[in-house]
C-alpha cells in the first residue's frame, strides 16, 4: 500500500514521533510511506519529503531521532485553496497521479475538515490523526501536543508565581485555545492558579472581582488568572483593563505566552500517544477503514467517522473545573 502522510494546521509537539511510528509500522507491513511536505499546500504543489539519499519513500532509518523532536520535519501550513471544492478535487487528482492508495493527515479541526471533503471525492482510504495543542477534538480524550503545551504553560506559570509572590501581585496569563479551555484549565490545576477564563463559560468580570476581594481577605497575597485566547470576553489585556476599572484589589501584569506553547521537546505522554495513534492509523488502513479519525478514549484506540468528530468542538469537562475550584480555594 502506498501511504501519504502530511501535517497540517498549527504544528504540535508529537507530530514527529507520530510520523516515526507510522513509517515503522508501515514498513513492517510492506507499505511505502511518502511524506508530503507543508500539509495540503505541499500536496497541491506535489512536494514530497526526500531523505539524504534523495529517496522519497521513507525508510525506517529516515525517521531516526524523531521521538524527542518538536515541530514537524514534514513542515505544516494552513491551506486556503484546500478549503475550496476545486482545491480538494485537485488534491484527489494529484494523489491519483502519484498512485497513492491512502492518506494519513495529522492535525486539528481544519485538517480533518479537509480530510472529510477529500474523502467525498477521492477513492483512496483516509485515516486522520488528532494533532493539535488545543485538545478541542471529539473522538479522543487527548490530542497529540496537548500534554506538552500544558507542560510549557505550567513551567512558565511556576516562574511567574515566584515574581507574583515576591511582589504581592497578580498575573493574568493568556494561553492558546480558540474553542476549548483545556490548556488553561489543566495548566491552572497543575500550576496552582486561582481562576480560569475559558471559551465554554461566559466571563463575568464583576464575579471575578468579587472573588478576588474574597481571596485577598482570606490572606492570599498573590494571584494568577489563566485566560484562554478564545474566551468570550476578549483575552487577558481586556480583562486586566476591566478589572482595573472595577478597582480590583491586586496590582496586575499581563503575560501572553503565544507560540512558545506550540514548540519544544514532546513530553513522554505525547510521544506515547503519538506512537500509539500512528500505529493505530496503519492498522486501520490495513483493516480497510476510511473516512475516520483514530483517537484514544479511556486508554483504548477508537475509530470515529470524520463527520461525527466535526459536529462540534470538544469542551472542558465539569469534573476538571470542579477540581480546580477545590484545589484553588
Ligand atoms: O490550533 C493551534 C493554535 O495554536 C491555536 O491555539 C491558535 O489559536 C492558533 O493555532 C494560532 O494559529 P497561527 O499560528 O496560524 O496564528
Amino acid at each position: 500500500m502506498k501511504i501519504g502522510v502530511l501535517c497540517s494546521g498549527g504544528d504540535a509537539p508529537g507530530m514527529n514521533p507520530c510520523l516515526r511510528a507510522i513509517v515503522r509500522a508501515g514498513v513492517d507491513r510492506g507499505d511505502e510511506i511518502v511524506g508530503i511536505m507543508h500539509g495540503y499546500t505541499g500536496l497541491l504543489k506535489e512536494e514530497f519529503f526526500c531523505d539524504s539519499d534523495k529517496n522519497d519513500v521513507m525508510g525506517k532509518r529516515s525517521v531516526s531521532g524523531l521521538s524527542n523532536l518538536g515541530g514537524t520535519i514534514l513542515h505544516s501550513s494552513r491551506c486556503k485553496q484546500f478549503t475550496t471544492p476545486d482545491g480538494v478535487k485537485l488534491g484527489a487528482e494529484i494523489l491519483d497521479k502519484h498512485q497513492f492508495d491512502a492518506l494519513i493527515p495529522i492535525g486539528g479541526n481544519g485538517t480533518l475538515t479537509g480530510a472529510l471533503e477529500l474523502s467525498n471525492v477521492w477513492k483512496g482510504q483516509i485515516i486522520g490523526l488528532p494533532g493539535t495543542i488545543d485538545n478541542d477534538l471529539l473522538g479522543t480524550d487527548f490530542t497529540i501536543g496537548f500534554a506538552t503545551a500544558v507542560h510549557t504553560v505550567t513551567e512558565a506559570a511556576d516562574k511567574l508565581h515566584d515574581t507574583a509572590g515576591s511582589h504581592d501581585m497578580m498575573f493574568i496569563v493568556e494561553v492558546m485555545g480558540r474553542h476549548c479551555g483545556d490548556i488553561a484549565l489543566y495548566s491552572a490545576i497543575a500550576a496552582g492558579a486561582e481562576i480560569v477564563c475559558v471559551p465554554e463559560i461566559p466571563t463575568d468580570v464583576a464575579h471575578i472581582n468579587k472573588h478576588l476581594y474574597e481571596i485577598k481577605k482570606s490572606g492570599k497575597t498573590s494571584v494568577m488568572i489563566i485566560v484562554t485566547e478564545g474566551d468570550d470576553f476578549g483575552g487577558a489585556m481586556k480583562l486586566q483593563q476591566s478589572l482595573i476599572e472595577a478597582d480590583c484589589p491586586y496590582d496586575s501584569r499581563v503575560v501572553i505566552l503565544g507560540h512558545i506553547q506550540r514548540g519544544g521537546i514532546p513530553v513522554p505522554a505525547d510521544r506515547i500517544l503519538a506512537a500509539s495513534l500512528g500505529c493505530g492509523a496503519v492498522d486501520a488502513l490495513h483493516d480497510g477503514e476510511t473516512g475516520k479519525m483514530v483517537g484514544q478514549i479511556h486508554g483504548r484506540l477508537v475509530r470515529t467517522p470524520f463527520a461525527e468528530i466535526l459536529t462540534e468542538h470538544r469542551r472542558i469537562t465539569p469534573e476538571m473545573l470542579e477540581l480546580l475550584s477545590i484545589v484553588a480555594s
